[in-house]
């Protein structure tokens, strides 16, 4: 890729042009993944807020669609999610597909009354093709919030009612509606647990199984105050009856320990399964990152499930099982000593910046997997054991002067006990994302390298015996793009 187009992901949503930041309305149906987001179609810095609308039904493949939502006389459209309505319980039609959001109100926010956040609804009958904006609007005055926003809602079966899920500052404010108009506050959840190195935002509620048992996963990304720098997601997990979140735990976790995945939710009406994704970037530096013609993307939407240690849940994220007819593989070995090196780079040389490689081996002190380019630069993704910490360090990763903190090597606490290590690793043009442990610690990280990856070297501190490492180029053309 060149000139404009350079560090465009492949199998990643980005906009073809302008500005996005979080993932919106995101809505299964038909057979479709929806993936609306945070669009500034005027620039490639954020601004007036759109929402813009992307497809899927594989959910690597996207075709992007006209802008969904437009500011009005209420304000710019800021974040929010979608839902379809099965049972018409706001009169839109059956099946309708409402959208939450907030309005954010410029001119109040002059006015400096704290007011100019409220939630506001619009509904479509085209699967998203058109948008009516409900003329009752908004549909959940502010109160009194400054940061009072990012409505997720979803369909509570046990009380037959609807739940918003809403960022308030400090904290998380459930309300409920049987029919998305009418909004009653039911509790609050947050001031004085978790991360709170910055207001709160995008949250999103669910339930999973684990064991047969349902446990609720409460999502909320904070910016700044991330464990490796500016934005990132933390989770709870607990109970909730219809009215109150009640956690079962007071340990700090984060859906993602890289540096750039944030604003990230999960799709509703997708039955059982819970897809994640968020969006690519940190703010941080995501105004000033150096892509020319667009700015912003998505990570790979992941399956989310629970892992139980003790009395902890952990979530687990992995790709989604869609990613499997696309990959073809290049290069396997199972059961090799590899003494302290192993050299890979002729197998991702011909791979232009675009593979996964899973890799397991038993624990060592240190492993480095290290990529280079023909320009010098380097990434390493690697453990360390003295630590009990994962690592990508993208310091001499390529372009890194555009913010004095993105050249850095960002940790993560390893959270299984296993004798095994198990890395998953997909490179698409411009970031990377890891796997470990089958999903237990995730991390995300993008760089601005000047060419690709083509030399691998696995370093491990004693001699070990790979058990089994495989290589993989991620192809969207068998999908007839
Ligand atoms: C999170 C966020 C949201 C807000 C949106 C505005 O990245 O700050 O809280 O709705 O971006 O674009």
């Amino acid at each position: 890729s060149a000139g404009g187009e350079k560090y465009r992901p492949a199998f990643h949503f980005s906009p073809k042009a302008h500005w996005m930041n979080d993932p919106n309305g995101m809505v299964y149906y038909n057979g479709v993944y929806h993936l609306f987001f945070q669009y500034h179609p005027g620039g490639t810095t954020w601004g007036p807020m759109h929402w813009g609308h992307a497809t899927s039904r594989d959910l690597f493949t996207w075709e992007e669609k006209p802008i969904a939502l437009y500011p009005d006389s209420l304000g710019t459209i800021f974040s929010g999610s979608a839902v379809i309505d099965k049972d018409n319980t706001a009169g839109f039609g059956k099946n309708a597909m409402v959208a939450i959001f907030t309005h954010h109100n410029q001119k109040i926010e002059e006015a400096k009354t704290g007011l100019h956040q409220y939630q506001s609804i619009a509904y479509s009958k085209d699967e998203g093709e058109t948008w009516t904006k409900y003329k009752g609007n908004p549909v959940l005055p502010n109160p009194g919030i400054t940061d009072f926003r990012d409505p997720k809602v979803m369909w509570f079966e046990q009380g037959k009612k609807w739940i918003m899920t809403l960022a308030t500052k400090d904290r998380i404010t459930f309300y409920s509606s049987p029919d998305l108009k009418a909004w009653k506050r039911e509790s609050d959840f947050g001031a004085s647990l978790g991360a709170h190195g910055g207001v709160w935002e995008c949250p999103d509620l669910f339930s999973l199984k684990s064991n047969g048992k349902t446990v609720w996963v409460l999502l909320v990304s904070i910016n700044p105050g991330g464990p490796n720098g500016g934005s990132a997601t933390q989770y709870f997990t607990g109970s909730f009856d219809g009215n109150k979140f009640v956690p079962n735990s007071t340990q700090q976790k984060w859906v993602d320990y890289g540096a750039d995945d944030y604003a990230g939710v999960t799709w509703s009406n997708t039955g059982d399964r819970k897809i994640f994704l968020g969006w690519m970037n940190n703010w941080q530096y995501a105004n000033q990152v150096p892509t020319k013609t667009w700015r912003g993307a998505t990570t790979i939407a992941r399956e989310l499930s629970l892992e139980s240690a003790g009395n902890e849940y952990y979530l687990r994220s992995m790709p989604v099982r869609e990613i499997s007819p696309l990959l073809k593989s290049v290069y396997k070995v199972t059961n090799v000593s590899i003494g302290k090196e192993l050299d890979l780079s002729s197998h991702i040389k011909p791979l232009n910046g675009k593979f996964k490689i899973d890799l397991s081996l038993a624990k060592s002190e240190k492993v480095d997997i290290v990529f280079e380019n023909r320009d010098g630069e380097q990434l390493i993704i690697g453990y360390d054991e003295k630590n009990n910490n994962f690592f990508i360090d993208r310091t001499r990763s390529g372009d890194t002067s555009f913010e004095k903190g993105f050249a850095k090597k960002h940790i993560a606490q390893r959270i299984s006990k296993s004798k095994n290590l198990k890395f998953s690793i997909i490179f698409d043009e411009a970031s990377v994302e890891l796997f470990s442990d089958n999903g237990l610690t995730v991390m995300t990280d993008i760089f601005f390298s000047h060419s690709f990856w083509d030399t691998l070297k696995i370093r491990t501190s004693s001699d070990i015996k790979l058990s089994d490492i495989s290589v993989w180029t991620i192809d969207l053309k068998k999908r007839g793009r």
